[in-house]
């Protein structure tokens, strides 16, 4: 069928997006032809586009793009657990994006990669909670194991994952201590839950301010998608006992390895929990129970249309977010 998908050439900033007529071939066996309405956007998704992210693009002609809602429009063979109709969010955390990326008005993506959408849940939301509230609960609740009154370090709070940690460790009685660049943005996350805002700019900087808040004890968990130079300092808020959980390098330059042992360190990816069938169950169950009692709620921080991509990249780029930015099409 005639699709509309962005494209990307090369390696680069923004402006190597472009948005397309492609011909969608029929789904496979196990794949699904999905109709795409909204679309969440992710950090891994700029760093895919200017080649950083953990695998490469395959290039010319690249898709882009994990994270999706929309409908099933029709299923390839072998497939029994949708039907056209169907109202779904797409989470692809695997090496899908280059073929089946989700950047586009359709996309065809592994059934597999398919979470069921309820009535109850529009596009918007459906493009824009599972991968932050799924990537915060698995490295909170199933590796961090928080508990109440556990004082809770999150760097770039006002990431879409950080808005979602805040909230999650709001919920189960934690202590979020939210961490930005930015003063402006100080509001906004305390009204997510932050127990406290702290503004600083880099490892020594955090540190010294945390410390403020958490005194010598420490925090049970410091929860960290930053890393570079300043990691070496975080590790020493953690509290005997406690985990030191990285899963991004906002700061792609080296990070030291921390040398205040003993010390737990995790290096976290959703994909964990994705492959996991029971993890993954808990963790919907986790989001929909939130969801539903109004402790979890996605903050859109802005919509753009899908022909406004490349100013949509330049937006996330730009640091200014607070939660997640969504993308919408029209058909
Ligand atoms: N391991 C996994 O499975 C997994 C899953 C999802 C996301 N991630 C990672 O998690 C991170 C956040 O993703 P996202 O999509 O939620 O991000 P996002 O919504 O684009 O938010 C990024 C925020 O981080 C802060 N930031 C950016 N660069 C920074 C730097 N060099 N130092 C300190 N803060 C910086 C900025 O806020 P301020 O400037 O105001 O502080 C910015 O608003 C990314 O690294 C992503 O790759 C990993």
């Amino acid at each position: 069928m005639e699709s509309r998908a962005v494209l990307f050439d090369r390696t680069g900033g923004p402006e190597v997006l472009r948005l397309e007529k492609v011909t969608l071939a029929e789904p496979g066996p196990g794949e699904v032809l999905v109709r795409i309405d909204a679309i969440g956007l992710n950090r891994g998704e700029a760093l895919f586009r200017s080649g950083g992210y953990w695998y490469e693009a395959t290039l010319p002609g690249s898709r882009l793009g994990g994270e999706a809602a929309g409908e099933v429009v029709a299923v390839g063979p072998g497939v029994a657990e949708v039907a056209p109709g169907d109202a779904v969010s797409v989470l692809a955390v695997g090496t899908t994006m280059s073929g089946s990326g989700v950047y586009g008005d359709h996309a065809v993506v592994p059934a597999s990669t398919l979470l069921p959408r309820p009535a109850d849940m529009d596009a918007l939301t459906g493009a824009a909670v599972w991968l932050s509230y799924l990537t915060a609960y698995g490295a909170l609740v199933e590796v961090g194991k928080v508990a109440p009154g556990d004082h809770v370090v999150v760097t770039a709070a006002s990431s879409s994952v950080g808005v979602a940690a805040i909230q999650i460790v709001a919920a189960l009685g934690g202590v979020p201590v939210a961490v930005t660049r930015s003063a402006d943005k100080e509001a906004q996350l305390r009204a997510a839950g932050a127990a406290h805002v702290l503004v600083a700019d880099g490892g020594p900087d955090v540190a010294a301010k945390v410390r403020e808040v958490t005194g010598d004890a420490g925090a049970r968990i410091v929860l960290d998608s930053v890393a570079g130079p300043g990691l070496a300092d975080l590790a020493t808020l953690v509290a005997r006992g406690g985990t030191l959980i990285v899963y991004g390098w906002l700061d792609p330059r080296p990070a030291p390895l921390p040398r205040n042992w003993p010390l737990n360190i995790w290096g976290y990816a959703l994909y964990a929990l994705v492959e996991d069938p029971e993890a993954l169950r808990r963790g919907q169950a986790f989001v929909h129970a939130g969801l539903r009692d109004g402790t979890l709620a996605p903050l859109i921080d802005r919509t753009f249309d899908l022909e406004e991509i490349v100013e949509a990249h330049r937006h996330m780029e730009a640091n200014g977010q607070v939660g997640k930015i969504v993308v919408t099409v029209r058909h």
